[in-house]
């Protein structure tokens, strides 16, 4: 597919868009070239992504994107999905014109933002299986 059928297939019929009802690490990341936001949930057991979910105020591209990313993410590892490049994301996106590259590349930042604020048990976090609480994962949003 190219470029084109791709964000286009990913706006018209987005994967994996909503919300997690008990979310184990989440983040909002802005555009500031336009004040456009997507937010990144993910659902994590044994260090792995088992759930993750997309929201999201922007243009076709950066939902579409969320969309796609949605996609690459669901099942890995957290440290391969921490590993997505942003070569990795435009990749799958088939190629990003470069006055779009920052709309291609919000919902990444969000998910590295999400990665970031959570902490494994190895870190002093919760054991798996306990809800999450207040403090162990953090949102800007
Ligand atoms: Fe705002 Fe694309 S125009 S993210």
């Amino acid at each position: 597919m190219s470029y084109e059928e791709i964000i286009l297939d990913h706006w018209r019929h987005p994967r994996n868009k909503g919300r997690l009802p008990h979310p184990d690490a989440a983040a909002v990341e802005a555009n500031p070239l336009c004040g456009d936001v997507v937010r990144i949930e993910l659902g994590i057991k044994d260090q792995t992504i088992q759930d993750i979910r997309f929201e999201g105020e922007g243009c076709a591209i950066s939902l579409a994107s969320a969309s796609v990313l949605t996609e690459l993410v669901q099942g890995k590892p957290v440290a391969e999905a921490a590993g997505i490049t942003d070569e990795a994301l435009l990749s799958a996106l088939g190629g990003v014109v470069r006055t779009r590259l920052s709309c291609a590349l919000l919902p990444l930042r969000a998910l590295h933002k999400a990665l970031g604020q959570h902490r494994s048990p190895d870190d002093g976090g919760p054991p798996p299986g306990e809800p999450p609480s207040a403090g162990r994962c953090t949102s800007s949003g």
